[in-house]
């Protein structure tokens, strides 16, 4: 079953008496576990308040392109940080425009940017979806079925209209979709099917390598780049599991969760889950060394200097790569510097099939962010998934890597 838990979803209200069922949607989108906000028309305000929709999302409500307020900051007194609207288009992995205006329809289908909810339609790199609301006669107008002909060909998806009795009195084509039916739609513009059938199993998080009962070597990762990944994967149809040291997370929808401390667990629990596997992606920033002889009892302040002795961790990324039959195994690269040249360097060590490199040691990406951005280094060549959050950057990712597994299909079929 397809799921909203985690997502980010921009719902754009146009001017038309369906509106009065936006709360309602806001409530369905949010009740699957999404995050909503809410972006009026001009003449959407006519039929809603932003206030009401303000209550419902509890987050901010914009109508103003450029300059002016954010709605929210009049609303929620003041607390929301205003947002341009590039960033607002960056921050949704989904836009919904419900009610959909026939000159909604319209504007949208020419490119225009006249106002905020197209200028933020023109800008996402997010999926879009509209579920119109108009008048039959509308909607079976000839300029309106070009125009959602338009949007169809540039990738738009189309939620609806359904059939029925409208409020203009009339019978026909034209009514919106009720809210149950949006978000159920919504969250289905998830799943891409691209793994369907395939096992994946992924590591996140730090290990834990214990020094005394009490004490242990770790260090900052949340988790969160692993977890998103295992996410994506799961939404792209693969049997996921989640190979995950201590975090703070909950368990993903769908996925498999085995939780371990340290990089001896996380090993074992690897080899235990990878046969069968056709992916394996290791994104936990495994300790490199631990104590080679954790105390069982607290270590006491005795003396002034204290020398921890410190063994090798084994290399799961690359004990994975050289398993007959291998996976397809991704390895991360957390560098401070040189990210590309360290990438390529890890890729050869490790004998993988791509390193995804990301710079680490700065604010708002890497360790902790809820951003990143990824170079990943192929032996065919280099290709960089820009600053994005973990979630959106995780599912260009498992893009990429289902694109690397259709082509290695193709070949093999050739060969046969
Ligand atoms: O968890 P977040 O807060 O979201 O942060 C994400 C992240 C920065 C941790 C993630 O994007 C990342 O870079 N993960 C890999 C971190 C790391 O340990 O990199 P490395 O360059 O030290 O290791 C190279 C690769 O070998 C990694 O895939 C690692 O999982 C793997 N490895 C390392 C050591 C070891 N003993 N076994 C391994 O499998």
């Amino acid at each position: 079953m397809a799921t909203l838990v985690n997502k980010r979803i921009l719902l754009g209200i146009t001017g038309g008496i369906a509106a009065y069922k936006s709360p309602d949607l806001v409530r369905r989108l949010r009740e699957g576990g999404a995050e909503v906000r809410c972006v009026l028309t001009r003449a959407a305000a006519e039929f809603i308040t932003p206030l009401t929709l303000h209550a419902v999302s509890d987050q901010p409500v914009y109508q103003n392109l450029f300059g002016e307020q954010p709605t929210s900051e009049v609303v929620s007194g003041g607390e929301a940080k205003a947002m341009e609207h590039i960033e607002l288009a960056r921050w949704a992995d989904a836009v919904v425009v419900a009610p959909a205006s026939a000159d909604f329809i319209a504007r949208l289908a020419q490119g225009r940017a006249d106002d905020l909810l197209t200028t933020l339609c023109l800008a996402a790199d997010a999926p879009v979806a509209i579920a119109p609301a108009m008048n039959q006669q509308m909607w079976q107008n000839p300029a309106t079925q070009s125009n959602v002909e338009t949007l169809r060909r540039n990738g738009l998806h189309l939620f609806g209209p359904g059939d029925g009795s409208q409020a203009c009195g009339e019978v026909g084509p034209g009514r919106m979709l009720e809210p149950v039916d949006i978000a159920r739609l919504t969250a289905g513009l998830f799943e891409s099917g691209e793994l369907e059938g395939l096992g994946v199993v992924i590591t996140a998080g730090p290990t834990w390598e214990a020094i005394d009962p009490v004490r242990g070597i770790t260090n900052k990762s949340s988790g969160k780049m692993g977890y998103a990944i295992a996410a994506a994967a799961a939404e792209a149809g693969a049997r996921v599991t989640l190979i995950s040291g201590p975090t703070a997370l909950a368990d993903p929808d769908r996925v498999k969760v085995v939780r371990v401390a340290s990089a001896q667990e996380m090993y074992d629990a690897v080899h235990t889950q990878v046969h069968g596997a056709q992916v394996f992606i290791a994104a936990a920033a495994v300790a490199d060394y631990r104590p080679v002889a954790p105390a069982t009892t607290k270590i006491k302040k005795k003396s002034e200097h204290l020398t921890l002795e410190l063994v090798r961790t084994p290399d799961i990324l690359a004990s994975v790569a050289a398993l007959t039959p291998a996976p397809f195994a991704v390895g991360f690269a957390a560098e401070t510097e040189n990210v590309e040249a360290n990438a390529r360097t890890k890729l050869a060590a490790k004998k993988v099939d791509l390193i995804a490199g990301n710079l680490v040691g700065v604010p708002d990406r890497g360790f902790e962010a809820e951003d990143n951005g990824l170079l990943l280094v192929e032996a065919t060549g280099v290709t960089e998934l820009p600053i994005q959050p973990k979630t959106k950057l995780a599912r260009a990712l498992i893009h990429h890597v289902a694109q690397r597994l259709a082509a290695r299909r193709g070949q093999t079929r050739e060969r046969a």
